[in-house]
């Protein structure tokens, strides 16, 4: 599939089953994600992965976050066999400002969802208030320089192929000339 029909096909699956890539699959698509554009190569970027127990983790940092429900954070980290963290791990540099390194974190995250939705995986990226919240910080075991981009919740897609159709964004909307 080119990347132009692979990108007009990707949807997200807020609701997915039960099996998830393996970490050597997984490692593969990392492989090609990470060959977007980034200035001077920095690399500023990571992923981690949290599978079976290691999700509830997560979900009592949401609940240390704002005094919530454990309960219900867990069964809301539970929505997926296996959650991606997407990390941004800012580089010092007196050239490339942060946000050029969250632009470079967040075209690999992308790069990485669309390549799970073209092998059949269904992925959502999610976040919400809590994300940049201390306990769900070092929980991650976040380094001074790192912060979350939220995490992609992956597992198969329910019933085979999809046909989910796109309301599609006018094109003439988004690109003028100067
Ligand atoms: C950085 C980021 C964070 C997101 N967080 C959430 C979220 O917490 N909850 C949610 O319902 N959708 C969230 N979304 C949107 C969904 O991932 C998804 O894009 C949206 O449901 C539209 O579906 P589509 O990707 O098939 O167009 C987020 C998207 C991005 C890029």
């Amino acid at each position: 599939m080119s990347a132009y029909d692979s990108l007009l096909r990707r949807r997200s699956l807020s609701k997915v089953g039960p099996t998830a890539p393996s970490h050597l699959e997984l490692l593969r698509f990392v492989d090609a994600a990470g060959t977007v554009a980034d200035h001077s190569s920095l690399h500023p970027w990571r992923f981690i992965s949290l599978r079976g127990e290691q999700r509830d983790r997560l979900g009592e940092a949401f609940a240390e976050a704002d005094g919530g429900d454990v309960v219900k954070y867990i069964s809301k980290a539970r929505r997926a066999p296996l959650l991606i963290a997407a990390v941004v791990s800012t580089r010092p540099s007196s050239k490339i400002a942060d946000w050029e390194q969250e632009a470079v974190a967040a075209g690999v995250t992308h790069n990485l969802s669309l390549l799970l939705d073209e092998a059949g995986w269904g992925v959502m990226w999610r976040t919400g208030h809590l994300t940049r919240t201390e306990p769900v910080r070092r929980m991650h075991r976040l380094a001074p320089n790192e912060q979350l981009l939220g995490w992609l919740y992956v597992g198969d897609a329910p019933g085979g192929p999809r046909e989910l159709r796109r309301k599609r964004v006018n094109p003439s909307d988004h690109l003028s000339e100067l």
